[in-house]
């Protein structure tokens, strides 16, 4: 049994201007201590899926269809006291988008750290020590606990916020967008960071960057998501080595390398559609090159080779 198995998840907002289809018969496992990548353009789903795997979709928006297996149990089944209890935060944790710009301006960091801890049943020493253990774990000064948010750099946010998901020690950390708002030696300094608390705690961690460059240091599995849903599955060396989905190989193109010809880089025209009505058949088809007439049809995820799987009639047998 894997640690976490989403079938055919369906979370949909229900707005006053229609109904927005963000995530939208998602697929996925996970292992335990494994790490995934889940990367696609702004708009495609992404943070919802997050949201959903800790039952903290915001309304309008909810769970339509499909499971969310932790250890075999379903948590789309269970009642908002179960999730409190057993499943949010101890099983299933998550540094929110920009999360480190939404610490509380009034409390003293440490304050932060040990509150939900108290939540829990923990006394304020048991609290203070563990929010201490976990400060030094993420590479701060334990004098950083005596300080408030704005006293703090960017990278050092962030890295507080890394250790606020850590405190009742789940087994799973979501990381949405990590490093987007940070410079590109603070995002590297974090990245190293999540792979070396990925390696001591032995978590499980999903990765959620709108830049396949980010996943490349972390991830060994990487989903492609593009409007709701995953077009492509696999491990890092067949994502890179072999991209299948025009989509991905897009994706690929648009990242800046050191080295070689910037001029090379491109970018993908068009934008993901808008998800409350997105085009029948293929929903990457009226951005794509390689556009045929099959693409009028949805195209199945299918495994491609061993492990790799892909949404697109290139790879169908029709
Ligand atoms: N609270 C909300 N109410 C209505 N629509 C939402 C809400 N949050 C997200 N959406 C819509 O859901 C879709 C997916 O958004 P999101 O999950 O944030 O994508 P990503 O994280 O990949 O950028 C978008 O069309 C977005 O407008
Ligand atoms: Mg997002």
């Amino acid at each position: 049994m894997a640690l976490l198995e989403v079938e055919n998840l369906k979370t949909y907002f229900y707005t006053l201007r229609g109904v927005v289809r963000a995530v939208d018969g998602v697929s996925l496992t996970l292992e335990k201590g494994e790490t995934l990548g889940i990367v696609g353009e702004s708009g495609c789903g992404k943070s919802t899926l997050a949201w959903s795997l800790l039952r903290l979709v915001p309304p309008p928006g909810r769970i339509v269809d499909g499971s969310i297996r932790i250890d075999g149990q379903d948590i789309t089944k269970m009642s908002e006291s179960e999730v409190r209890r057993k499943i949010r935060w101890r099983r299933i944790s998550m540094i929110f988008q920009g999360a480190m710009n939404a610490l509380n301006p009034v409390y003293k960091v440490g304050e932060q750290i040990i509150e939900p801890m108290l939540l829990h049943g923990y006394s304020k020493k048991e609290a203070m020590e563990k929010a201490a253990e976990l400060i030094k774990a993420v590479g701060l000064p334990t004098s950083i606990l005596d300080r408030y948010p704005h006293e703090l750099s960017g990278g050092q946010k962030q890295r507080v916020v890394i250790a606020m998901s850590l405190v009742l020690d789940p087994d799973i950390v979501i990381a949405d967008e990590p490093t987007t708002a940070l410079d590109v030696v603070v995002q590297a300094q974090i990245l190293n960071l999540m792979k070396k608390l990925h390696w001591e705690r032995k978590m499980s961690i999903i990765l959620i960057t709108h830049d396949l460059g980010v996943v490349t240091e972390l991830s060994e599995k990487i989903a492609v998501m593009y409007a709701g849903k995953i077009v492509e599955f696999g491990t890092a060396d067949q994502i890179f080595q072999n991209p299948l989905h025009p989509y991905t190989q897009a994706l690929i193109r648009a990242v800046p390398r050191l080295k070689g010809d910037i001029h090379k880089l491109e970018y993908i025209p068009g934008s993901p559609p808008d998800l409350r009505n997105p085009p029948p058949g293929c929903r990457f088809a009226p951005r794509c090159k390689m556009a045929f007439e099959m693409c009028d049809k949805e195209p199945p995820l299918i495994e491609h080779e061993k492990g790799h799987y892909v949404a697109c009639w290139l790879y169908a047998k029709r």
